[in-house]
């Protein structure tokens, strides 16, 4: 068997700080697991803007295409707000999802319970809380033509447009009910069908899917609005969550926000299955690059290091060893150690980046003794 090829890109703020702690993961698995990855590094974002003057080069594209799955850390920074839009760090990776075809973005929203009452909401809604978001990344109105500002009479006007096709609806439907056949075994898909036609659509194909073939999986519908509010009142109602590129990055921030930190949660966006019978993946936290706290080791690294263990399970098959990182955070957290982020009601000991993913690599070693 050839060794699995991971592309990482740090990109910008406390990504590479971030991925400096997975790549420790990373290496302990060579060296403890007999796993080892061929790792290739690349730029993303503002810094490949301020290497090559784009956000993402061909060459680098190529590479995300070429690889088993590719890790990317953060993209963006007020440095770039006033470059034109097609230069921005944004969209590198929205060229990324939009060119591997990444249609399907799962995003856990799991409360960890030593953090339970870290959220906003009280311990007994959020406690044992384990949902998935699984938002379509590759359409809608992120995509969607025409766009653009123009010029009408004596005002300017911006545009942009929601669009589905039935295949990109039926597509995303398909992975949010295989997952839900591995988990809770239930479905709420999220549009506004009450107002717009592409939400009529999406209701429709994901109706029909399940129909002909997830009748076994439980299914229900929800406009977005009462949605977010549901996932406020009362989120262990939900198990998987399908909804479109749009109201998907709200409800997942909002659904992030549920478990107590944006530093704890990995994603997971994947494509078409490649030769190898593996999904295209491309893995990344839910948080942004920070560039508040960049360059401080403030930064926590767990959501990126959990999302390589995403990757181990959905792009090596090794489910077992994801657990093990997993349950590895688990300790960490339970011992108290807290990066800023997590400093909450608990006090607990204060530690930076660099020593939170120590202490993870402590977690894993002690896990096979
Ligand atoms: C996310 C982010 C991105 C998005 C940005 C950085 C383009 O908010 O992954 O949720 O809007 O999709
Ligand atoms: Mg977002």
């Amino acid at each position: 068997m050839t060794t699995p090829s991971l592309l990482i890109l740090p990109g910008d703020g406390i990504g590479p700080e971030v991925m400096a702690e997975v790549r420790k993961v990373i290496a302990w698995f060579g060296d403890h697991r007999g796993l080892s990855f061929d790792v290739s590094e690349d730029l993303v974002g503002g810094a490949a803007y301020d290497a090559h003057g784009t956000p993402l080069t061909d060459e680098t594209m190529a590479k995300a295409q070429d690889a088993d799955a590719v890790l990317l850390g953060a993209v963006g920074g007020p440095k770039y707000d006033d470059l034109d839009f097609s230069l921005k760090p944004e969209r590198g990776l929205l060229r990324l999802r939009k060119e591997m075809d990444l249609y399907a973005n799962l995003r856990p929203a799991q409360c960890f319970d030593a953090l339970a009452d870290f959220s906003s909401l009280k311990r007994d809604v959020v406690a044992g809380l384990d949902i998935v978001i699984v938002r379509e990344l590759t359409s809608g109105i992120y995509f969607g033509e025409p766009r653009g500002i123009i010029t009408e009479g004596n005002e300017r006007v911006g545009i942009n447009t929601q669009r589905y096709t039935e295949s990109e609806i039926d597509r995303v439907a398909r992975s949010a009910f295989e997952l839900a056949r591995r988990r809770g075994n239930k479905v709420c898909s999220m549009e506004k069908a009450n107002v717009m036609e592409s939400g009529v659509l999406w209701r429709e194909v994901v109706q029909k899917v399940h129909d002909e073939d997830y009748a076994d999986v439980e299914l229900s519908h929800m406009y977005a609005d009462a949605g977010a509010m549901q996932l406020c009142r009362w989120p262990k109602q939900f198990d998987v969550i399908v909804t479109d590129n749009l109201f998907g990055d709200m409800l997942s921030d909002a659904a992030a926000m549920l478990t107590g930190s944006l530093g704890m949660l990995p994603s997971a966006s994947l494509g078409a299955p490649m030769s190898n019978g593996r999904p295209k993946a491309l893995y990344e936290p839910v948080h942004g690059s920070a560039p508040d706290i960049a360059g401080q080791g403030k930064a926590n690294p767990i959501a990126c290091i959990l999302s390589f263990a995403m990757a181990l399970r959905y792009s090596f098959d090794q489910g077992d060893e994801a657990t093990r990182v997993e349950t590895a955070v688990e300790t960490v957290l339970a011992n108290g150690l807290r990066t800023g982020d997590l400093m909450g009601p608990d006090g607990g000991t204060p530690v930076n980046t660099d020593q939170m993913g120590d202490a993870v690599i402590e977690a894993l070693t002690a896990s096979t003794a």
